[in-house]
């Protein structure tokens, strides 16, 4: 795969699986192009933060650039490991390693 600029992505697709892969400010993060909920192109989604648990009337934004949001219903998404913030019972995207080698992004998938 070609550079990946920062703030960009690129969907590919490999061996039929629809693959996004990120850089997030020199991060690099690959995760499966399939929302759990209902199936949606997870990421085409906005990266961003979210809001934090805090106490009432009380609103922490926090975890900038690091949560990919489902363009369908919002459901938000760690970027470096694809679980889903709200929910502790496991649900998550499957994620692919990235590495940089020779200049070129390299998709383990
Ligand atoms: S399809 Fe992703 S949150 Fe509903």
């Amino acid at each position: 795969m070609d550079e990946l600029a920062s703030g960009t992505r690129k969907i590919v697709e490999i061996r039929g699986r629809s693959i996004g892969v990120f850089n997030v400010q020199g991060n690099y993060y690959a995760l499966r192009n399939q929302c759990p909920h209902k199936g949606a192109p997870l990421c085409e989604g906005t990266v961003g933060g979210t809001f934090l648990p805090s106490s009432p009337h009380e609103y922490v934004y926090g975890l900038e650039a690091s949560v990919l949001r489902c363009p369908w219903h919002g459901w938000e998404f760690d970027l470096s490991n694809g679980q889903l913030l709200f929910d502790d019972d496991g649900t998550r995207v499957k994620t692919y390693r990235v590495t940089i080698e020779h200049g070129m992004v390299v998709l383990h998938a």
